[in-house]
């Protein structure tokens, strides 16, 4: 869509009053089909606490979670609401998953003990989030669904990523809200695309001289993925980087250096 007609959408959605995330919302559930994935099919036959998300995690939280199912895995969720991504997470990874919630509304205590152990606080507290941790016995999965606010997501993965074991996973979720003026905007210095972007950087401080800005992943980040609306951050010790050539054969081709460059020969055929 050209710039002129994505204005002229985004006024008639304004003017019509449906916000910019409820224009994608669906209708009604769909029906569980056969060729759905597990997680799918949890998700949509769910008849548990309500569970808000979008379609495109489904496939992603297979990717990245399918290994931890059956395991004894330590997942802890910021952003508990009515306790159905906990029951979504107790169905998938199954009863000898460690599961914690955690939530500043203290409503969210109801549903303590029912798939998991729910404490209430701030995900800007490093306080309260290396206590839940400690109760915890550590932790191999974060997954960040709470206030969606920069500086808080900064706070929990400033606190958290260094607790998370070694091979863990660090998920965010929601981060388009970053481009929404009810929590960050596309331009504050606080939206969480900015760290993003140094986080990358930073994976990168090998080959530049800048440093690397983020202490929480240093040297600990093997790989930010990111995908709409979804960032996964693995965690692992990152090497120093080496490489070498290796292989006797040898064909005729032009040195790295010239390659592309014309030749005297090319300029003269
Ligand atoms: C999007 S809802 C969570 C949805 C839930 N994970 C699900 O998938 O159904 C966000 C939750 O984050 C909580 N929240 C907001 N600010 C928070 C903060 N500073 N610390 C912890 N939780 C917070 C809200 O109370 C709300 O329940």
């Amino acid at each position: 869509m050209s710039g002129a007609a994505r204005l002229l959408s985004d006024l008639k959605r304004r003017l019509s009053g449906v916000s910019r995330l409820r224009q994608y919302a669906l209708a009604a559930p769909l029906p569980v089909t056969e060729e759905m994935s597990d997680i799918e099919r949890l998700f949509w036959s769910n008849q548990g606490p309500v569970v808000h998300k979008w379609l495109d995690y489904l496939p992603l939280y297979d990717r990245y979670l399918a290994k931890y199912r059956g395991s004894d895995v330590k997942m802890l969720e910021i952003g508990v609401y009515k306790g159905g991504s906990l029951h979504l997470w107790r169905e998938y990874l199954g009863p000898k998953a460690t599961i914690f919630g955690i939530d500043i509304n203290p409503d969210c205590a109801s549903v303590n003990g029912i798939d998991g152990q729910v404490r209430i606080g701030s995900q800007a507290d490093p306080e309260f989030l290396a206590r839940v941790v400690r109760e915890m016995g550590g932790v191999d999965v974060v997954l960040d669904d709470g206030s969606h606010i920069g500086r808080h997501i900064r706070a929990s993965l400033d606190t958290l990523f260094p607790l998370l074991s070694d091979n863990g996973l660090y998920l965010i979720e929601d981060v388009h809200t970053a481009y929404s003026r009810r929590y960050d905007g596309r331009f504050s210095r606080h939206n969480f695309m900015r760290p993003l972007g140094r986080l990358t950087d930073d994976m990168h401080h090998w080959y530049h001289s800048g440093g690397q800005k983020i202490a929480a992943t240093a040297d600990h980040l093997l790989g930010p993925h990111i995908h709409d609306s979804l960032v996964v951050l693995e965690k692992g010790h990152k090497a120093p980087p080496a490489h070498i050539q290796v292989g006797g054969a040898s064909i005729k081709t032009k040195a790295p250096a010239q390659a592309g460059r014309k030749t005297e020969a090319d300029a003269q055929s």
